[in-house]
């Protein structure tokens, strides 16, 4: 069986072994309640035997054995036990008493079965003077054992009743000691579902040992933590909410000013520019649903072997029409598959962030190119254009949730690269800037190998 409650455990670890060592002593106060009782057993049994033979005398030149009732009467203790006793001469002669009682063979008491009862018997010799050979005459007293036995378990039930009472009250201190032990549980349990704490702030439990100490500060360091990222994800919300309102408000505009306009070339127009924004909309609405998937927790993480070569080839299909538009020569190096360990979905998220960027940012008539290598043990994936680059003081901050950096003017949320260290991070790796050799930015994306 299994003991979930730490009072009942520490009780068990107490009470168990003590109980145990209370067992053993009462085995041995048994054993020594049995000696003391067979010790004034023997003294009754003697004191007996003494009697009658004190009476045993020669009368008119006949040996006489009168029994004493006294000698008898000793043994009345209440327990009704039976006295047996018979008095017999050196020859062998039966003076009195019972003829077939056994005779004890040592000097000091045994323990015979007589008329099936258990008796514990004494024979005592005494010279009688003018007896002749028919001293020394031997006188054998035997009793039942109802009183000795009585003995015993008045003896043995004290000290019973003693280890009881010890085991009991080390028990009851235990619970008492574990009670004041337990109450800093019990008041920081008390202190962490309370009602009142609904701001994660850290719990104080006055009097905690120093064993549960750890577990509060342990709690406290956790829910500083929890506060954290629900500050950051408030944060991220009313960003969220407030980059959408634009956009919202501007769409708004633009579809009075379509249901204004009769001229059908100038609603045309308008129609068009809304579409625009609407289409801007939606991708800022994939961003933010792209960068919350990306977040740790946020859905079930996915290994799945991923050729980071073939995804960046996919992304680059997918992105030549508006290399073309835009007059950028983009272009791919690889050297074959490079494969890693990560969500697909997300890693080629990742790439169509950075080469959007690289496009974006790049001058006309310029090249962005992508490329892959395996170095190291490592994947890497490196992004360059030929635009203006990002200053050194910015590319920390360039990673921040919706940074851009002032004066952007390309259109954008500032959620490209947080989405970017997001999903790089998320699969082992990261992600660094530097500046190219003729200007321009590249971006260096690392990634652990999946090993064959
Ligand atoms: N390839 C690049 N060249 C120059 N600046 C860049 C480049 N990529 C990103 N940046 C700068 O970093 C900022 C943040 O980038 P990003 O997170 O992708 O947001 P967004 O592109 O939506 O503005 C951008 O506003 C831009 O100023
Ligand atoms: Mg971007």
């Amino acid at each position: 069986m299994k003991i979930n409650s730490l009072r009942l455990q520490l009780l068990a670890w107490v009470v168990l072994p003590l109980a145990g060592l209370a067992t053993i002593n009462l085995w041995t106060s048994h054993g020594s309640a049995l000696a003391t009782a067979n010790l004034v057993t023997d003294r009754m049994l003697l004191g007996s035997a003494r009697t009658i033979a004190e009476q045993v005398a020669m009368t008119d030149g006949v040996l006489d054995a009168t029994i004493p009732p006294a000698a008898i009467e000793m043994f009345d203790t209440g327990d009704r036990d039976s006295v047996y006793y018979h008095v017999k001469t050196a020859r062998g002669r039966l003076l009195t008493g019972y003829p077939n009682l056994p005779e004890a063979l040592t000097p000091s008491s045994t323990e015979a079965t007589y008329r099936d009862h258990r008796l514990r018997l004494l024979t005592f010799s005494q010279g009688v003077v003018g007896a002749g050979k028919d001293s020394p005459i031997s006188v054998t007293v035997g009793v039942t054992l109802a009183g000795h036995d009585a003995m015993v378990r008045r003896l043995w039930f004290g000290a019973f009743a003693q280890q009881l009472a010890l085991v009991a009250i080390a028990g009851l201190f235990v619970l008492l000691g574990l009670h004041r032990g337990l109450a800093p549980l019990i008041r920081l349990r008390d202190a962490v579902r309370s009602p009142n704490r609904s701001d994660l702030d850290p719990v104080e439990v006055p009097g905690a040992q120093s064993e549960i100490r750890p577990l509060i500060e342990a709690l406290n360091a956790y829910m500083a933590r929890v506060r954290a990222q629900m500050a950051s994800q408030r944060r991220f919300v009313a960003n969220a909410a407030h980059q959408l309102r634009t956009p919202l408000a501007l769409l708004s505009t633009q579809a009075s000013y379509a249901l204004r306009e009769t001229v059908p070339d100038a609603r045309h127009e308008a129609l068009v520019a809304l579409q625009a924004s609407s289409g801007r909309l939606a991708r800022l609405a994939e961003q933010l649903l792209t960068l919350s998937r990306a977040e740790p927790g946020s859905r079930r993480p996915r290994a799945d072997r991923v050729d980071l070569t073939e995804a960046a080839r996919q992304v680059l299909e997918t992105h030549a029409p508006i290399a073309v538009s835009r007059n950028v020569d983009l272009g791919l190096e690889e050297a074959g598959p490079a494969p890693v360990i990560g969500d697909g979905t997300m890693l080629r998220e990742m790439i169509v962030n950075l080469v959007d960027n690289a496009l974006r940012y790049s001058s006309s008539g310029g090249s962005v190119t992508v490329r892959l290598a395996a170095v190291d043990g490592e994947a890497v994936l490196t992004v360059t254009d030929d635009g203006p680059g990002i200053p050194v003081e910015e590319r920390d901050h360039v990673f921040e949730r919706f940074y851009r950096i002032a004066g952007s003017t390309e259109e954008g949320s500032g959620l490209g690269l947080a989405i970017v260290r997001e999903v790089v991070e998320n699969a082992g790796g990261r992600v660094t800037l530097r500046d190219g050799a003729a200007g321009g930015l590249v971006v260096d994306v690392r990634l652990p190998l999946a090993s064959s």
